[in-house]
């Protein structure tokens, strides 16, 4: 397995790698690669084609640059670069590549590029996996996702009252490299959008966008020089919540003495949608409620966890004062949530939910030896159709007692990674924990799957049911001991 990272390997690593302080905005993902200040990507390619969709249905914007590109350099190239501004580095999430035409091929090598943290322009750097030959072609899928980019404009709307974001981008997709051809589709959320750049066409060309029905097209555009920028704002309907979770701790808990696993999410949840220009009315909340209408509040939370799950509990800040429903059978684990106020925009939403589960159904010991393979989701946060943005994802997974040389592996970006002991009631030498830090990921990315494997020795498995044995022994000698002294506490006589 070509992703399965050593504990030791990574430990070296994350010691180098930022983690975002809650609530700030986060720094880019850092990557190991530092180049000279000076640096300029080499003009080794050109884009012969380039499509670039911007998706604006969900509450953050999804790119997707299809790019046809070819080797212009005298030999085999494989290093291919992609421009962001600093803003955008700060918020993206979720950079994924790859080849259009063999998507069996898997995700390229992609990584942040780390070379003058004062210059507006920063870059990921995409290595193919083969190096391309001169005059020859690939295409390339990439897809990102940015966090905290859409305004709500107006900034505060009435509780019944539709809501608009703006979102600004570039009519050229920006690169490093000549592009001949190109264009830029957006996909809105609806057909209400009352704002947007408008384009002059030139040389012939017509203004831009076309637009069809919830589409607008943008180009296409001839041949344009690398950096060539042209800024579009759209502003447009988005009746919805925009979850936005800060900090999601995310505790895994594996017993193989109680054949159990319990999971326990701990969310602190923002809706970062426009915040209500008068105080909260419930009277009118209640009267339309009949007719449920669309709105920037959060009414309720709804998690499909893995069927099999059981005895979940929820609590939030507050107390137990939410309803949640549960709904299990063969088919399905639903769990439901909804906060005793509907929560709009500016406001928070601090919570916690848990659940058990058949460890049978997620781990599996190898033939040979003391190996075990653990297969979970890396995130089962809430489904939502707006969608949810994580800022900041701490995962830890608890291993039992003695067991070692931890490895994992996940297509979920990571920048951190840590093994450490954990230590709980009646541990004599402390749990192994693996804990995963991941930054900027969108929803898009829940149920993917995090594999870890570690080795649990045969006795490793006696000791803790030992361990309480031996306290029961000793606790039971001791009563015996002091069961012959007076050690009572006697009132005063009178
Ligand atoms: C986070 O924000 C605080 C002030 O709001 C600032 O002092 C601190 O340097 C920031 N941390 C990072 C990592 O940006
Ligand atoms: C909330 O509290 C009630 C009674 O105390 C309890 O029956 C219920 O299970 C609790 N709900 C959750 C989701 O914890
Ligand atoms: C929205 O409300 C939150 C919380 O009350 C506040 O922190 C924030 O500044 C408000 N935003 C605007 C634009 O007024």
């Amino acid at each position: 397995m070509k992703l399965l990272a050593t504990a030791a390997a990574v430990l070296s690593f994350a010691s180098t790698v930022l983690c975002a302080e809650k609530g700030n905005l986060t720094k880019p993902l850092t990557s190991r690669l530092i180049l000279p200040s000076n640096f300029k990507p080499p003009q080794n390619f050109k884009n012969v084609n380039l499509v670039h969709i911007i998706n604006l249905e969900k509450s953050y914007p999804k790119e997707q640059i299809n790019v046809l590109i070819e080797n212009t350099a005298k030999d085999a190239q494989d290093e291919y670069f992609i421009p962001f501004t600093s803003q955008q580095m700060a918020t993206i999430g979720g950079l994924e590549v790859k080849d259009r035409k063999d998507p069996d091929a898997g995700l390229f090598d992609a990584e942040a590029v780390e070379f003058d943290s004062e210059s507006d322009t920063q870059f990921y750097r995409i290595r193919l996996p083969k190096p391309l030959a001169p005059k020859t072609q690939q295409t390339l899928g990439i897809s990102y996702s940015y966090l905290s980019a859409l305004e709500p404009l107006p900034k505060h709307v009435g509780q019944q009252e539709s809501q608009y974001l703006v979102y600004t981008f570039s009519a050229y997709c920006p690169s490093t490299y000549v592009t001949l051809k190109q264009k830029t589709e957006v996909k809105f959320p609806s057909t209400n959008v009352p704002e947007y750049t408008i384009v002059p066409g030139s040389k012939g060309e017509s203004e831009s966008p076309q637009k069809q029905g919830a589409k607008f097209t943008y180009g296409s555009f001839g041949e344009l020089p690398a950096g060539a920028v042209e800024p579009v704002k759209v502003r447009y309907e988005f009746t919805k919540p925009v979850i936005h979770v800060s900090r999601l701790e995310r505790d895994i808990e594996v017993s193989h003495w109680g054949g159990n696993i319990a999971f326990e999410d701990r969310f602190t949840l923002h809706n970062h949608a426009a915040n209500l220009s008068k105080n909260f009315d419930r009277v009118q909340w209640a009267s339309q409620q009949y007719y449920s209408p669309p709105s920037t509040a959060i009414k309720e939370l709804k998690f499909p966890l893995r069927v099999g799950s059981q005895d979940p509990y929820f609590t939030d800040v507050i107390g137990n004062v939410s309803t949640s429903r549960f709904r299990s059978n063969k088919r399905e684990a639903n769990l439901e949530i909804k906060p005793r106020y509907p929560i709009f925009g500016g406001w928070n939403y601090p919570f916690r939910v848990g659940w058990n589960a058949d460890l049978k159904k997620f781990l599996r010991k190898l033939k040979t030896g003391q190996g075990y393979v653990l297969n979970v989701p890396f995130l089962e946060g809430p489904k939502q159709p707006e969608g949810v943005s994580y800022e900041h994802i701490e995962l830890r997974v608890i291993l039992p007692e003695g067991a070692e040389n931890v490895q994992y592996s996940t297509t979920v970006p990571l920048v951190g990674a840590e093994v450490t002991l954990h230590r709980t009631f009646m541990d004599t030498t402390g749990r192994t924990a693996l804990t995963l830090t991941a930054i900027n990921i969108v929803d898009d990315f829940r149920d993917r799957e995090l594999i870890v494997t570690y080795d649990y020795p045969f006795l490793a498995g006696f000791r803790k049911p030992l361990v309480i044995f031996t306290a029961f022994v000793g606790v039971f000698c001791a009563a015996w001991a002091i069961g012959g002294l007076d050690v009572g506490i006697h009132g005063k006589k009178k």
